[in-house]
């Protein structure tokens, strides 16, 4: 039986990633909690992990005893700047001393700005399609980087912006002040626009700062590669949801199926290009889904499906997503922001995180750079619309009890991090069944 070891470079940053809402708990200034009041979710954040009532402690120790040397979290804009003119120095002063706890256990972290959730007093005046939100995220963002800097120098601005834009604004999944093609566009125009301020406010605040975003970034193929109807589905869906940011970024101008439209501010905006991974679809032309722009999408019929059949286990998407990053930006730092699986009784996700890492390797073993993996998630989370539904978490949780649990993938993942690799012994040891794929005979 072959045996060996998959290398990551030294230095490989290993995390996982979590945001405010879905960890933090009573957080009810902000528009997921009126969302999820008005009855629009599974079920409700509520207390969360509790890790604004103290328990991101317990949980730090977690990560660090499972050798992760990097976190990725967010800060509540909603808590920050409880109002258009007040900021809230007590949080503040929370945030920085969990990047304390993160430095003292020799974790370095990776902050996000603005993950799904905004402020009641900016929803309310719908500030994403305002054109003054620029100015407004650019005043949160020089309040909080200011206060952080001494802790920070890897910031994330916004995490999926496309997510944000089109589960909300096209499909209306989350929270949004108005609906269709129309908006979506103009919020994701937006974003970029605060994006591209908020970059350079934070080189002007801390010029040694790393400033990216996180997109989510779907591969998708055509059903019947034959129809011209199922390619241009596929390619409509494949522009708008994937290139809106990329192509501003890369040239100034961006990509939209309803016009493009100039930014040529946010050109070179990026340090490093985050990417969250999670499956890949197959998209078809389907009449009745006029929401939609009349596409559907699915996973093959005989895809490794999660729980919630939310998600197909294709690893070569991310070997395809990294992919196409390294032909688009040559030489931008890449970092693997998210990728995981929900599957609350673990028996899917030690081979989905063998078999993405195995990719994340064949990529660096290009010497692409691919600089760090965070999985997504620490500890089970607050699953946005639904709810409690998806257990994300290397570390289960108990709502009732606050108690965590600990799955097999703890472990595993433990084992990955302290080496800064995988062995064949690993894979001997948590998920067998695909032996034979990372180390054939
Ligand atoms: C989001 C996370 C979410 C995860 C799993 C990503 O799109 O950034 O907030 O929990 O997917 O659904």
């Amino acid at each position: 039986m072959p045996s060996g070891t998959y290398h990551f470079p030294k230095g490989f940053l290993w995390g996982t990633a979590t945001a405010s809402h879905q960890v933090e708990g009573n957080n009810t200034n902000n528009n997921w909690y009126r969302w999820e009041q008005e009855g629009h979710t599974k079920h409700k954040a509520g207390l969360a992990c509790d890790w604004w009532g103290g328990r991101w402690r317990e949980d730090f120790d977690r990560a660090a005893e499972g050798g992760q040397n990097a976190h990725r979290f967010s800060v509540e804009w909603s808590r920050i700047q409880p109002t258009p003119d007040t900021w809230d120095e007590e949080a503040i002063e929370k945030y920085r001393a969990m990047l304390r706890g993160l430095h003292e256990r020799g974790i370095t972290p990776m902050v996000t700005l603005h993950h799904f959730t905004d402020p009641l007093w900016l929803y309310d005046s719908c500030g994403w399609e305002r054109e003054d939100i620029v100015a407004l995220f650019e005043k949160f963002v020089r309040k909080i980087v200011g206060a952080l800097k001494e802790y920070v120098n890897l910031w994330c601005t916004i995490n999926e912006p496309n997510v944000y834009a089109f589960g909300g604004y096209l499909l209306g999944d989350f929270p949004a002040c108005s609906k269709g093609l129309k908006p979506t566009m103009k919020v994701m125009a937006n974003m970029i626009r605060a994006h591209a301020a908020a970059y350079h406010a934070i080189h002007q605040i801390q010029p040694e700062a790393r400033v990216g975003y996180a997109l989510h970034f779907r591969p998708m193929v055509a059903r019947n590669p034959w129809s011209p109807l199922d390619r241009l589905m596929r390619n409509i869906r494949y522009n708008g949801f994937n290139m809106g940011f990329p192509s501003a970024l890369s040239t100034g101008v961006m990509r939209s199926p309803i016009g493009n439209v100039n930014i040529p501010e946010a050109k070179g905006t990026q340090d490093y290009l985050g990417l969250n991974y999670y499956s890949a679809d197959t998209v078809w032309f389907d009449i009745k889904k006029s929401r939609e722009l009349f596409s559907n999408s699915g996973f093959p019929k005989d895809a490794d499906m999660s729980d919630t059949k939310f998600i197909a286990n294709i690893p070569e998407g991310l070997y395809n997503t990294i992919k196409w990053a390294v032909y688009k930006y040559p030489d931008l730092p890449l970092i693997v922001s998210e990728n995981g699986v929900e599957d609350a009784d673990d028996h899917l996700r030690p081979r989905y995180i063998a078999q993405h890492l195995h990719q994340v390797w064949r990529a660096v073993n290009f010497n692409w750079p691919v600089r760090g993996y965070f999985h997504w998630s620490l500890v089970d989370n607050f699953e946005w619309e639904r709810g409690w539904t998806q257990r994300f978490g290397l570390w289960g949780l108990d709502i009732e009890t606050q108690k965590r649990i600990k799955r097999p993938s703890v472990d595993f993942y433990a084992a990955i991090c302290k080496e800064n690799g995988i062995s064949s012994e690993m894979i001997q040891k948590y998920c067998p069944e695909v032996f034979d794929k990372l180390f054939p005979s």
